[in-house]
């Protein structure tokens, strides 16, 4: 269990030092996939599963690494301009982004320590890089806004780790809000909070199939996506993301574009249609309505994108057929990780062992289920 209190003594004893403590969250996304790129919708919360940050400043000018989760360590003379391929690139892009920014890094001591789970599509890299941002920022007393915060840390996993992400995960780890989805617009960084009402239950089911959006899938539905909104554009120049385009338009020159890009394009626009509608279906407390459009979109990623994969095809259907499940669907970028359920409080402990079991039996995996709290962003933990 993830505890501030041993990561500070930690901390204490291999560093010498008093470390400041913070901490920053993973995610679950409700519903808006493969839309935050294309300058669209996304409606994810910050869940309580996180990366925990101790922080303290060194005279020798080094900047010190130390992962919990891997037992290692890195002493650096001065920071990489490359990355290494390994955990030590998402704290060292974002220290490489504040340098690009033009602010001096001194040496300083960084622990590390998370319980997201990797590879899960909870954005374990999120957690690290706001952590790491959040904890770093206050070292140096930097005025960074969170916002801000999320786009330096998406630049650290663009421009310095090489994954082609969009916002929703750093943002969402960065400007959560306990008990609320936010809905955001990834053209603008405008927001709004929507309370999950206290008799629904955010419940997360690891199919246990590994998902990366470092591996190629990720980057080729970009691409896809791309493709169909430069052949759009053509047609009306003021589409410059596939935000900017409607079924209107795919219906009227969708014979242009070919047809698998066609259909990941159909995917992203009614995506945002739903993310939105979803959003106020929330706020007047229409749960089965936000069922209804996790349903559609869950078939829409899964035929239109080919984005999901049969096991988690496989622990939707599961999901919607048992008592108190609202809504179902794969969650995150993709090809594996975990699926969102939104289910009666009431009937949550019995859904999560009803799940598993039928998933066992179903797929021969044993799955891990979470019953997880929408949580805040990254802040600062005083013990
Ligand atoms: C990953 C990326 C996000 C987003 C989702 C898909 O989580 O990091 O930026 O594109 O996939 O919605």
């Amino acid at each position: 269990m993830l505890d501030a209190l041993v990561l500070q003594q930690l901390h204490r004893s291999r560093f010498d030092a008093d470390p400041m403590l913070f901490a920053a969250p993973g995610r679950v996304n409700l519903i808006g996939e493969h839309t935050d790129y294309a300058e669209g919708f996304v409606m994810p919360a910050a869940i309580d599963f996180a990366t925990l940050a101790a922080i303290s400043p060194r005279t020798d000018g080094r900047i010190a690494l130390w992962a919990e989760n891997y037992g290692e360590a890195r002493l650096l003379e001065a920071l990489p301009t490359e990355r290494s391929g390994d955990w030590s690139d998402y704290p060292l892009g974002v220290l490489r982004m504040l340098a690009d920014d033009g602010h001096a890094i001194p040496g300083l001591s960084l622990s590390l320590w998370g319980d997201v789970p990797l590879g899960s599509g909870l954005s374990s890299s999120a957690s690290v890089e706001v952590a790491t941002a959040v904890a770093v920022v206050a070292l140096l007393g930097l005025p960074y806004s969170g916002p801000e915060l999320a786009r330096l840390c998406q630049r650290a996993e663009n421009q310095f780790v090489g994954a082609s992400c969009g916002i929703m995960d750093q943002f969402i780890s960065a400007n959560g809000r306990a008990n609320h989805a936010l809905l955001l617009d990834c053209r603008d960084l405008s927001y709004r909070l929507a309370p999950i009402p206290a008799h629904v239950a955010l419940v997360i089911a690891n199919t246990m199939v590994k998902h990366s959006i470092a591996g190629g899938e990720y980057g080729s539905r970009r691409a896809e996506v791309e493709l169909a909104c430069s052949i759009l554009a053509r047609h009306r120049p003021e589409i410059r993301f596939l935000r900017d385009a409607t079924l209107e338009d795919l219906e009227r020159w969708g014979d242009e574009i070919p047809e698998v890009a066609r259909r990941r394009a159909r995917h992203v626009i009614s995506e945002n249609l739903r993310t939105v509608a979803a959003a106020e279906a929330l706020e007047q407390n229409d749960l089965e309505q936000v069922g209804r459009l996790m349903q559609a979109a869950h078939r829409s990623y899964s035929q239109d994108f080919e984005a999901s994969c049969a096991e988690a095809d496989r622990m939707v259907e599961l999901a919607e057929a048992l008592p108190g499940c609202l809504g179902a669907r794969l969650t995150g970028g993709g090809f594996g990780g975990c699926t969102v359920n939104l289910v009666e409080q009431e009937q949550a402990a019995a859904f999560k062992t009803a799940l598993g079991r039928q998933y066992r039996e179903r797929t021969g995996i044993e799955p891990e289920i979470y019953l997880c709290r929408a949580s805040d962003g990254a802040h600062r933990l005083t013990l």
